[in-house]
């Protein structure tokens, strides 16, 4: 089994800078090492980099900062993102800002419609991101890409001569979320979106939660993509990220949440966003990321499971 690491350097959909450093941080925390010992090949393709200026295709819409820049960003890791699904091996976009779903799971999503089968998306974070430029307080890009991948108008073209691959939005999960504004959970309210709070989660916990959503995609025969924000982690385990949110998953929890999401099988593309290395203490959250890559990827206590006849 292969595994594609890929490096987003990208801040400015974010209200904080310094994401840009996050997939140097995610490698010296030993992302790569940790894949290899588990017995993966790993090939590292650097940093998707972003020179040229993009070609402005009109006018930018209205409260959606950075637009065109971000919009170039999208366009050619979504190219990208197709790609390394085609080569077959399992990508990991190492980000950056939350903005970049846009692009990965675009093109992931590019590449399984063509193979038929429905892709689903696991967004665990803090947050719904599910703001469009007319719901959105901010401006800020990463708050509305999980909105955009659903295909909610409003950047309809930021993808260019891309092709837009919605998956809609009863195939998303908004898993461990507990800061949404005021339209923004309006517009997720009159959505099919599956949304796991953290008020559920402190009522049914994670493995019964994450079961669900595992045995969804199984019912479609689907497959999983998981968008990681780190801020899905209480702040007291993962301070590196500029939009901290009291009263998030512990680091037991969300250790669960990849044991379980390993043993499905079904997980075939990683994000690995938010993470800020300059907002880090001694390279605690970079770190704490890099073990949780590692359960999602097969890292095991005892190397025993819980039997298949517990399940639910
Ligand atoms: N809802 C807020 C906004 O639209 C915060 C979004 C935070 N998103 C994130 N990926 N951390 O600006
Ligand atoms: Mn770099
Ligand atoms: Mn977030
Ligand atoms: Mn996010």
């Amino acid at each position: 089994p292969l595994i594609a690491l890929l490096g987003v350097p990208i801040e400015i959909g974010a209200s904080q800078r310094g994401t840009l450093m996050g997939p140097d941080a995610l490698r010296t925390a030993g992302i790569g090492r940790v894949l290899d010992q588990l017995g993966f090949a790993v090939e590292d393709h650097g940093d998707l980099e972003m020179t040229a200026v993009a070609p402005s295709d009109g006018p930018a819409p209205a409260n959606a900062k950075f637009y065109d820049d971000i919009k170039a960003w999208i366009r050619a890791l979504s190219e990208h993102a197709f790609l390394l699904a085609r080569s077959g091996a399992v990508p990991i976009f190492m980000g950056g800002d939350h903005s970049l779903s846009m692009g990965s799971v675009n093109g992931v999503a590019r590449y399984w419609q063509e193979l038929n089968r429905p892709l689903f998306v696991l967004w665990l974070d803090a947050h719904a991101d599910y703001n469009t430029p007319d719901t959105t307080e901010t401006g800020n890009m990463h708050g509305m890409s999980a909105a955009f991948l659903c295909g909610e108008p409003g950047l309809d073209h930021l993808l260019g001569d891309q092709p837009r691959v919605s998956i809609g939005p009863d195939r998303l999960d908004l898993f461990g979320i507990r800061s949404i504004d005021p339209l923004e959970k309006k517009l997720v309210g009159e959505r099919p979106i599956a949304v796991a709070d953290m008020r559920a989660i402190d009522e049914f916990g994670v493995g019964v939660l994450i079961r669900r959503v595992i045995e969804k995609v199984k019912a479609h025969n689907g497959v999983l993509h998981v968008s990681f924000d780190v801020d899905f982690l209480d702040p007291a385990v993962a301070p590196g990220v500029g939009t901290t949110v009291p009263g998030g998953a512990t680091y037991r929890e969300a250790h669960l949440v990849m044991e379980l999401l390993h043993d499905c099988g079904l997980v075939r593309s990683v994000d690995i966003v938010e993470l800020n290395p300059f907002l880090d203490e001694r390279g605690r959250t970079a770190r704490v990321a890099v073990e949780l890559v590692g359960s999602l990827f097969g890292m095991q206590i005892t190397d025993r499971r819980t039997p298949s006849n517990a399940v639910l």
